[in-house]
């Protein structure tokens, strides 16, 4: 083959075309030299149509591609592995696993792509580990606020009766301060503790109402500036569930994503988009459902900080000043309550929170 290289003789390729994994060959101008049949089957395009095409610009989002290769060429690493999403519009965004080689030796066909579909398999992985997670999580915290429950009706107590005794009225202002940060612990450790309130399944209820009235309440608290897509699914069916809990789930999520969207609300393009669908046979917290409702609130602001990322479901954890960091906490206990789960990407620009809910 001296002198010559596979992409001068397709049939070269052909035997890429029995592997599983979605297998791209791009040349020195990140243009695609081949893609294999899973390749053309995953991401639903015909290797006529793509051959000779930058593959970065098949994609709304294909700078993750640009930078990858860049990367690559730069010869930074000589293989690499890693997760990404790519977006097509009219297409559902594929979540890929990818595995970056520099073919160093052959100039004219220098990167090639192997992606799998990240499947069904692993997101199950991940969502045991949350539901795990936060079984842990909920014990220690219940544990930990009722500790810190027990003494302070005593030391409220205490200080009330010492403010009574007082000779002079000025040294009422520490009493005070000893009363009101005992009355904010309380009301704190009182939302600690709240989620252990079974939901009351009183009837059958449309996800949509639930929707709207959400998106009213935000958009009342954002009046300008934010706009709230709607993208619903109307054949979906009615939901067994307690109407307040998912109101509350629903809203902690929106309204965490209309205050990441603050630089954007004041630019005026700040923008979430309430979308459901049914989802068939798909397992959430280890059970099979035949029927299920994705609930998708999806926003363009800047991503979820990088250093809590893994941990926001946990309580107190918060990337805002002044956040209590309860409020996934507590929307995850309502949906899990509910045989249900809360999953989570985020990268800067979107970020997508679903509510997975058993319809069947
Ligand atoms: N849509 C989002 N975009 C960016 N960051 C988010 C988003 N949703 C949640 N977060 C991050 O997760 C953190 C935890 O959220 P939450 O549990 O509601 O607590 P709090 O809102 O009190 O901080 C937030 O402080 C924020 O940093
Ligand atoms: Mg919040």
């Amino acid at each position: 083959m001296a002198g010559s290289s596979p992409s001068d003789n397709p049939d070269s390729y052909a035997a890429l075309d029995v592997l599983t994994s979605a297998v791209v060959i791009l040349d020195e101008q990140a243009c695609v030299v081949h893609a294999n049949t899973a390749a053309q089957a995953l991401m639903d395009f015909s290797l006529k149509n793509v051959r000779g095409q930058r593959f970065a610009a098949l994609f709304s989002n294909g700078e993750v591609i640009d930078a990858l290769y860049h990367e690559a060429r730069e010869q930074r690493f000589s293989n690499k592995r890693l997760d990404f999403e790519l977006e097509r519009s009219g297409h559902e965004p594929l979540q890929l696993h990818v595995i970056v080689t520099v073919l160093l030796d052959d100039p004219s066909t220098p990167v090639v792509l192997e992606m799998q579909e990240i499947d069904q398999q692993l997101r199950q992985n991940r969502e045991e580990r949350i539901l795990e997670q936060s079984e842990a999580n909920r014990e220690l915290v219940r544990n930990l606020a009722h500790e810190v429950k027990n003494p302070l009706g005593g030391i409220r107590g205490a200080a009330q009766l010492l403010e009574s005794e007082l000779a002079t009225p000025e040294l009422r202002e520490y009493t005070q301060v000893i009363i009101k940060e005992s009355d904010r612990l309380q009301s704190l450790v009182d939302r600690l503790l709240a989620p252990q309130r079974r939901p009351h399944i009183v009837a059958e209820l449309n996800i949509h109402e639930v929707c709207e009235r959400v998106r009213s309440v935000v958009l009342a608290e954002y009046p300008r500036g934010l706009v709230i897509d709607r993208d619903y699914d109307t054949s979906l069916p009615e939901v067994q569930g307690d109407k307040e809990q998912l109101i509350q789930a629903l809203l902690n999520i929106t309204r965490n994503a209309a205050q990441a969207l603050e630089e954007r609300i004041r630019q005026g393009d700040g923008r979430i988009s309430l979308c459901t669908r049914v989802a068939r046979q798909s397992t959430i917290a280890k059970t099979r459902h035949r029927l299920a409702l994705e609930l998708h609130v999806i926003d363009n602001g800047p991503g979820i900080p990088e250093d809590i990322k893994d941990r926001i479901f946990f309580p107190l954890v918060s990337g805002r000043a002044g956040g209590s960091g309860l409020g996934l906490t507590l929307a995850q206990t309502f949906v899990q309550q509910h045989q249900g789960v809360i999953e989570c990407e985020s990268r800067a620009g979107r970020t997508e929170f679903t509510i997975l809910l058993p319809l069947q």
